[in-house]
């Protein structure tokens, strides 16, 4: 992907003959469609993933475009199971493509790099665009290519050698788009804009909801992601001559576009066409076995009678302003801050109009991310306590003093964004250079701590959270227990270094299956408070006798405890029965906190246009019971995304589980796919 150029290389300086054989040499290894441009420093990342700042290296991009596939995507509905396979291959396909090429062209001696979909330094779309490869089209960021439609993917490599450059093209897209909506009614979602373009981030483009995108194509159960906005678009065409007549109708006859979109929907054109399904739909479960899916496979139908207006659209965008921080750690989305984003989203002439009279209060700045809850850190060592047990030592890369913690506390590490995971810190809360973990490695675990084992080496710059503690120490108790199983010792170990320093009276008691798995053991007999540390191992048979070990409770007694589920259960009904009250019994869970469990009640529809009422029971949505009545409402993602099912709401209340309305909307509009009465044997009264 990247690497230094060839000193010795020969270095050729004629720009147009390198970018004819780049081209030449990219369509040879497979490049559906390749342009070159300069890459302007506003193309760059300001900072890499890390946190580090990016200082452009090259001004030559080169970008290529891979079809997904006219054939595949014709079988398919967008958002079956083929549907990240398509986006998935066409990403590999680049990979290789680019890699092979940045490589090429540093053996020739210049610096090149390729920016794949899972590691760039560059946005693509603005290169895209720069080079020719296609216009903004409605479906939002993807730029759409007069060839292969919107069904491609993309990847760049970046270069300082020299090229000529290829122009920005119009091919009459944005008039196109204007008279189409075809893809904001036929995306499952209703992620996107079936209104005019807007200023987003300084871009003029039709900005799509990407939240609800994304929601749908991480949570749909009958297909893996989706480009059923790529499938359906009459652009989606697959360059032969059959298809002349339309692009060049479409490119030269601005008033014809209407008509074009018309005609594409009319001849039924990104309907499934079952003949050219090839694949097995499998879909991969959490115990790593494939299987034939669970739910039915999402196999859509064109929506013709649908009608989408941009009024009646609840869509919410993050510019700038309102997107996460640039660290990978979870970040709640503000949804109602979205839709009111949106709302203030200004047309391309409000905003030159604007900006021409010097005011800036509407531009899209990124805010101050200071306060933020994480750190990045530096392991600083790593070592292997056990088999199965390591200790992690984290400091800041420039030596500065961590901030202050409490015994008690833990902090989140980030393993890999999608692995983010709780420690007890174990060291000394005195010692502001270091943060310390004890982390043992569950080989049998969702890969979190496994992960941590094989890429957390000194060195590595990682991001953690500030510390938070949910299990404060009672610093004045007269004489604390501190009961740790396992793993679970890590926090005790915090505790006994907090109540020596206060010259506390305290017992460390550690249970453990073997000296071989217990973590920490040298660490616990250097310690100046040693001779406090009582080992119970149960292959030497010292096996803690709780019930004697905590005795009576004392008044001013503590007892804080750590462990797997059955050691602490242990400890707690050992210090109950000793008599120790509920406020002196400490012990520490680490668990995800649970959603609330949503009880679905049986309620009533009363319509008010006809005067009927309908009993919808439990196992039914209010849509189920309505379609079953002969009475038509449109439905597309049955999943309270889209906002298709929406209807006035004249009187009741209603438990809103939609991710669509405003909380303002909430008030009279209720969505009939999710939503339901918020208490059993309610009536809702809707204006059907
Ligand atoms: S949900 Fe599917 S159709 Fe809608 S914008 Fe996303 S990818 Fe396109
Ligand atoms: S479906 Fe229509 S509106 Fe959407 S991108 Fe294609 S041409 Fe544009
Ligand atoms: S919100 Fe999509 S059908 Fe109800």
């Amino acid at each position: 992907q990247d690497g230094t150029a060839n000193p010795s290389g020969p270095r050729p300086s004629d720009a147009q003959s390198n970018a004819d054989l780049i081209k030449a040499t990219a369509y040879w290894l497979g490049a559906d469609a390749v342009g070159l441009s300069a890459a302007p420093d506003w193309v760059w990342y300001s900072h890499d993933a890390t946190g580090a700042p990016i200082t452009p290296p090259h001004g030559q991009a080169i970008s290529i475009i891979i079809d997904q596939g006219y054939e595949t995507m014709s079988g398919a509905s967008g958002d079956d199971w083929i549907s990240v396979a398509q986006s998935m291959r066409a990403y590999l396909r680049f990979s290789l493509i680019g890699g092979v090429l940045a490589k090429h062209i540093r053996a020739l001696g210049y610096g090149a790099k390729a920016h794949t979909a899972t590691d760039g330094d560059v946005l693509q779309p603005p290169l895209l665009l720069l080079s020719g490869l296609g216009e903004v089209s409605r479906i939002g960021e993807v730029i759409l290519n007069p060839f292969l439609g919107p069904r491609l993917k993309s990847g760049v490599i970046t270069t300082d050698m020299p090229i000529t450059h290829d122009l920005p093209i119009d091919f009459g897209l944005q008039r196109f788009c204007e008279a189409c909506n075809k893809c904001a009614r036929e995306c499952p979602s209703g992620a996107i804009t079936a209104g005019p373009k807007k200023m987003f981030n300084g871009y003029e483009i039709w900005k799509s909801d990407s939240q609800r995108c994304a929601t749908y194509r991480l949570t749909t159960e009958g297909g893996s992601m989706c480009g059923r906005c790529m499938k359906t678009c009459p652009w989606n065409l697959e360059g032969l001559f059959a298809e002349a007549p339309f692009r060049w109708a479409a490119m030269n006859l601005p008033s014809a576009a209407p008509l074009l979109a018309w005609a594409d929907d009319a001849a039924g054109r990104g309907s499934l066409n079952p003949v050219k399904k090839w694949w097995w739909d499998i879909e991969l479960n959490e115990d790593g076995a494939y299987r034939t899916p669970k739910a039915p496979v999402n196999a859509r139908s064109l929506q013709r009678g649908l009608k989408i207006r941009a009024e009646d659209q609840t869509l919410a965008v993050y510019p700038a302003p309102l997107t996460p921080p640039p660290w990978p750690y979870p970040y709640p989305m503000d949804r109602e801050a979205g839709i009111a984003a949106f709302r203030a989203l200004l047309s391309p002439e409000e905003h030159r109009a604007r900006t021409a009279a010097g005011d800036t209060s509407h531009l899209h700045r990124t805010p101050d991310h200071g306060n933020s809850p994480v750190i990045r850190v530096e392991v600083a060592t790593a070592q292997k306590m056990t088999q199965s047990v390591t200790k992690y030592e984290f400091r800041t890369p420039d030596g500065t003093p961590l901030p202050d913690w409490a015994a008690g506390a833990h902090i989140d590490v980030v393993v890999t964004p999608e692995f983010i995971r709780q420690y007890s810190m174990s060291g000394n809360p005195a010692d502001p250079s270091l943060y310390q973990i004890g982390v043992l490695r569950e080989d049998t675990g969702r890969g979190g701590s496994r992960m941590m084992h094989r890429i957390f080496t000194p060195g590595r710059r990682v991001f953690i959270s500030k510390p938070i503690n949910h299990f404060p120490l009672a610093e004045d108790a007269s004489f604390t227990f501190l009961m740790g199983g396992g793993i679970g010792v890590t926090p005790m170990i915090a505790f006994a270094h907090r109540l020596h320093a206060l010259g506390r009276a305290f017992a460390l008691h550690y249970s453990v299956g073997s000296r071989a798995e217990a973590g920490y053991l040298a660490d616990l007999a250097a310690a100046p408070w040693a001779d406090r540390v009582h080992l119970h191992i149960s292959n030497e048979n010292t096996r803690a006798d709780l019930a004697a070990l905590l005795g009576r409770y004392a008044p001013g007694q503590h007892v804080y405890t750590c462990g797997p589920d059955r050691y602490m259960q242990a400890v707690i009904d050992a210090a109950t029965t000793g008599g120790f009250p509920d406020e002196n019994r400490h012990l520490e869970y680490f668990s995800a906190p649970a959603q609330p469990e949503r009880e679905n009640h049986p309620f009533s529809l009363h319509l008010a246009r006809s005067g009927r009422t309908l009993a919808v029971p439990a196992d039914q949505s209010a849509t189920d019971v309505l379609t079953a009545h002969g009475i038509a409402i449109d439905v597309k993602c049955a999943d309270g995304i889209c906002g298709v099912c929406k209807c006035t709401l004249l009187s009741g209340t209603a438990d809103h589980r939609d991710f669509v309305l405003s909380n303002a909307q909430r008030s009279d509009t209720i969505i009939l796919c999710q939503s339901r009465a918020r208490d059993p044997d309610g009536i809702l009264t809707i204006d059907l």
